[in-house]
Parts: structure tokens; sequence; C-alpha cells
């Protein structure tokens, strides 16, 4: 028997979606691409005799912060410290790379191996559903890159990752806030969606459920974030699942990491932060 661990590339995503789909999750092949390239040198898979088993994904956003995601093994193949070991794998490329912060969102299956690993909680992260109700889209402007309200609410320069999904439907109110939506396996994606204040984001919001009426959508928030949960329970949202906002301190990181969760509606992805 093989174990090797790889760097994934575009040719192993069918293989990748293969895990994705027996775990039910709602990234598609367009997610696992779009993470591939933002950061094709930081995204790992272990291949037992061939066959791909398990998966991690760290996306950096400069040297400042660093997201990991798509932690997933087969079910087939579970503990036998693939996980593990994939984990050790993209924290040793990071700790190479001096990244100074560590995130991710944890699931309750993932949460024990990252404790193990030096991560601890920050905030709750959860995941809201509903069917987009039938309403007519707000008006909203054309999407404009506004980098200094995504620094201030993430704390991190995310501007390749925002450039990329504007590519796919993105929308904005030129000095107040903007949001993105994509398509899913299971139902379309809200988010990211960085607004100053709750009007604007009810706004974002009415945009995106005005382009998916009838369609299933997913939301995920930061229930700090009161007057996010307040509009989600407004439009017919219900909370599906729960997760926990997980921060490791690198080596390099200095003072403490700022970032401001009231301005975020809705996340980027589990993946993306
Ligand atoms: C979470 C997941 C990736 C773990 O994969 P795995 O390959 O089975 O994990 P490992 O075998 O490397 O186990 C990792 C460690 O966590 C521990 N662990 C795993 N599940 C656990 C649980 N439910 N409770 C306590 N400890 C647990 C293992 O004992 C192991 O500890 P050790 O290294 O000290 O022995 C896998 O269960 C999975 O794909 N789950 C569905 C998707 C998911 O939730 N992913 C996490 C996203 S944040």
């Amino acid at each position: 028997m093989n174990e090797t661990i790889l760097r994934l590339e575009p040719a192993h995503i069918p293989a990748a979606m293969r895990l994705n789909l027996l775990a039910g999750w709602n990234q598609t092949q367009a997610d696992w691409q779009r993470v591939l390239e933002l950061e094709p040198e930081g995204c790992f898979g272990l291949f037992r005799d061939g066959l791909l088993v398990s998966t991690t994904t760290a996306v950096c956003y400069g040297r400042k912060l660093a997201w990991i995601g798509m932690v997933l093994t087969d079910p087939e193949y579970r503990n036998r410290g693939y996980a593990r070991r994939l984990m050790e794998h993209a924290l040793a490329f990071l700790e190479a790379r001096g990244v100074e912060w560590i995130k991710l969102d944890a699931t309750a299956m993932g949460r024990p191996l990252y404790r193990k690993l030096g991560f601890e909680d920050e905030a709750p992260v959860e995941r809201w559903a509903a069917v987009a109700p039938a309403m007519s889209p707000a008006t909203t402007g054309d999407y404009v890159a506004d980098a200094e309200l995504d620094l201030r609410a993430f704390g991190a320069d995310r501007s390749a990752l925002l450039a990329r999904l504007a590519r796919g439907e993105a929308a904005a109110i030129p000095g107040q806030g903007f949001a993105f939506a994509r398509p899913g396996s299971l139902a379309a994606y809200f988010g990211p969606c960085v607004a100053r204040s709750a009007e604007a984001a009810r706004n974002l919001l009415q945009w995106c459920l005005g382009r998916h009426a009838g369609q299933p959508v997913f939301w995920d928030l930061l229930p700090a974030n009161e007057a996010a949960l307040a509009l989600a329970r407004e439009f017919g949202f219900e909370r599906r699942r729960e997760l926990v906002r997980m921060v490791r301190r690198g080596a390099a990181a200095r003072g403490s990491f700022d970032h401001d969760d009231s301005l975020i509606y809705a996340i980027a992805g589990f993946e993306y932060g």
C-alpha cells in the first residue's frame, strides 16, 4: 500500500469533488478550480494507491493570514490519521511562508483535530438556508471593489479572491457595501457580503434573493452580528449548521489580529473565511 501527499492540480478536481459529494457539501468544480487558482502551492491531497482519499487547502491572504479549508476524508478511510497528516503538511507550508495567522471554520467533526494542533475558538459561524421568496431584485450598482471596507471587516487583504468572485454574480452600493453570489451543488450561495449598515445589507440580500427566487439559498453568517441574524429571520432563513471559527497564531505574528465582524453580513465560504 502506497500513501503519498501531493499538491492538488486541476486534473484532480473530479476526484476532489467525489469527496465533497460524499460529505454532502455545497462546493462545485468551479469552487475547487478557484481555490487551486488562488493558491496553487497550498492545496494538498493524500493519495492511497493512487486514489485521492483526503484533502486540505490553505489559501494565503498575503503573509498576514491563511485560511484552511476543504478538510475532507473519504468516509471509508477516516480515523487513520490522514486529515492530521495533511493538516501538519499545510501548517509546515504556511510556517515556511512566514504566515502570521491561520484561521478556519470548524465542523464538530474537525474541531478536536484543530484543538490538538493549537487552534483556539474565535467565534461561532452558522449556515442558514431558505428558499428565496419571490421578490423583485433591489436596486444596486455594478460591483466596484472597496478594498478599505473589506480590509477593515476581514483584517487581511483578500482582494485576489474578491476579484475572482467578481467574474460571477456581484453587486455594490457605492460607499455602503458589496455582495456576491455563486452557484452551489445543493443551493445558491450568498456571500461574501460586507456592508456599513443593515439597510445596505438588506438591499444586497434582496439583490441576491431576487435573482434566485424560488431556489434554495445558503447563507453563512457570524451570529455575533445581530443585524445579520435579524435579516436572516426576516427573510425566512432557518439555521442549518453550527460551526466554530478558530484561530492559530503563527511564529511570525505580532500584536493582535484586528477585524470587525459587525461589518460582515455573510462570510465568503468555509474555505475562504
Ligand atoms: C474531520 C475529518 C476530516 C477527519 O478526518 P480523518 O482523516 O478521519 O482524521 P484523522 O484520522 O487524522 O483524525 C484526526 C484526529 O482527530 C481525532 N478525532 C477525529 N474525529 C474525532 C471526534 N469525533 N472526536 C474526537 N476526536 C476525533 C482523531 O482521533 C485524531 O486524533 P489523533 O491524531 O490525536 O489520533 C473527517 O471526519 C471528515 O471528512 N468529516 C466530514 C467533513 C468535515 O466535517 N470536515 C472538517 C471540516 S472543518
